[in-house]
């Protein structure tokens, strides 16, 4: 859909009576950075972004555009990374102004907020209230807790706090209609039926507007324990996993795996980031434990947990960080290596999940793949493989043209996705599937449950206003 000069003019007028003029906004300049995927590879077009200010207005304008079937693409901090949010001409409904913390009640864990609130916002006044938000990625200061939830988020602390999903009691939601759901309560119980808030997670702006949610907290964390492992092989990163898990699981936040070739990577191109072991094998991990009590037990218990695997013959060296900066410079190796993976000739990024216990064969096997498809190829796979969320990014061999590599994506993609399919995995474990994975969705789901997907579309918004195009 692109407007014309009149329907543009229309479109002011409809959205005037509803919206205060500065929220209606047409200079190109201003929407331009709202046009472009994070990851950069897909931009896309619009006229017209608008910017309500609370719920009613979101309702109005939905009202609006399903009488007169106009499309809209919400969009929160658009930091997404399978170009959900980029609009393909239609108007993009941006719910940034929408930035109040409604209320937080630590004797309730909990903390309402609008949907436009950034993430570390969210962080930040749980901390003040003595309480912990526990959802953690990269894009924290910039993402919306709207984006979050429509996609899911995962980030390094799903294996002890869980998805978003898991981190939401309550939503607020404005159905393509107009209609407004109320559903913030905050509850830990409540069997009145289906669970329908859990529709609008993670369906990425296509089935409604969340315009708030009720968010759970937990008791604030006094102590952080973060520790670099270097790995006797690939498959002892899993059996280090449950060795923590038995010692002391309940402590245990992140664990990240490294490999040599992103510590290569980051110590390179990183910014005076310096190795936190002497002798980096292939397979290393960060592991963060977590404590609600500051004193030695979190330190005490990762070194006896560390010190066992040693004995065992599955960590070959260790590092436990002992002052802020060493926690820090570990923690900005893993951001270094997804800034700095291009650098080696561009890349293709893969965003996918299996079995806990088939991370260390899966990897093997897809590596072999890739290898036997395009020699010398140079994968990259990182990330989150405590909760079995795997990046498994690839790059090309040394010295070889990117555009020619580029020309392979759709076949590499194939042999990754589809091995992860294999081990009864997914092609989207914490991304979502927005444009770039629809081919996927359509290879791999389950039919049937991809048939209740688009019966819910079409149940929800019949008129197909609600990000058009998106998931399917
Ligand atoms: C990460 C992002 C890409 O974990 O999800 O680095
Ligand atoms: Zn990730």
């Amino acid at each position: 859909m692109k407007l014309n000069e009149k329907q543009l003019q229309d479109f002011q007028k409809k959205f005037g009576n509803i919206l205060n003029e500065r929220d209606i906004i047409t200079d190109h300049d201003t929407i331009a950075p709202h046009l472009v995927d994070w990851v950069g590879n897909i931009s896309g077009s619009s006229a017209l972004m608008l910017t309500p200010r609370n719920s009613e207005q979101v309702s109005k304008i939905l009202r609006v555009c399903h009488e007169e079937t106009i499309a809209v693409v919400p969009q929160g901090g658009n930091t997404g990374s399978v170009a959900s949010g980029i609009p393909n001409g239609e108007i993009i409904l941006s719910l940034e102004k929408m930035n109040n913390i409604i209320s937080i009640i630590p004797e309730d864990y909990s903390i309402t907020v609008e949907s436009g609130c950034i993430l570390s916002q969210v962080q930040d006044a749980a901390q003040e209230a003595s309480r912990f938000f526990p959802l953690s990625i990269g894009s924290e200061g910039s993402c919306t807790i709207g984006g979050n939830i429509s996609t899911n988020a995962g980030g390094i602390s799903v294996l002890k706090y869980g998805n978003m999903r898991d981190l939401v009691l309550g939503l607020e939601v404005v159905l393509a209609d107009g209609r407004i759901m109320n559903n913030l309560k905050r509850l830990r119980k409540d069997n009145s039926g289906y669970a329908t808030k859990h529709m609008f997670m993670g369906a990425e702006g296509t089935l409604g507007v969340i315009t708030a949610a009720c968010l759970r907290l937990f008791p604030k964390i006094e102590n952080k324990v973060t520790a670099f492992a270097s790995l006797s092989n690939l498959d002892a990163t899993i059996q280090l996993l449950e060795t923590l898990k038995s010692f002391s699981g309940e402590l245990l936040s992140s664990y990240e795996l490294i490999p040599k070739i992103g510590l290569d990577i980051a110590l390179k191109y990183g910014d005076e980031l310096v190795s936190p072991i002497s002798d980096p094998q292939e397979w290393n991990v960060i592991i963060e434990y977590s404590d609600t009590k500051n004193n030695d037990n979190a330190n005490d218990s990762l070194e006896y947990a560390l010190g066992n695997a040693i004995e065992k013959g599955l960590v070959c060296n260790a590092a436990i960080a002992s002052s802020l900066s060493q926690a820090q410079n570990i923690w900005k190796i893993r951001k270094a290596i997804v800034e700095h993976q291009p650098k080696l000739g561009g890349e293709i990024k893969h965003d996918c999940s299996v079995p806990v216990s088939s991370v260390p064969e899966f990897i093997r096997s897809t590596t072999q793949k890739l290898i036997d498809y395009l020699p010398d190829v140079r994968p990259v796979p990182y990330g989150h493989i405590g909760d079995g969320n795997i990046h498994f990014n690839v790059c090309p061999p040394s010295n070889y043209d990117p555009d020619t590599f580029k020309q392979n994506t759709e076949e590499i993609r194939e042999i990754v996705y589809g091995n992860a399919n294999s081990f009864g995995g997914s092609f989207a474990a914490e991304h979502g599937v927005g444009q770039i994975k629809k081919k996927q969705m359509l290879n791999y789901k389950d039919e049937v449950e991809l048939q209740l997907m688009k019966d819910l579309k079409n149940l929800l918004d019949p008129k197909n206003i609600l990000n058009p195009g998106k998931i399917f």
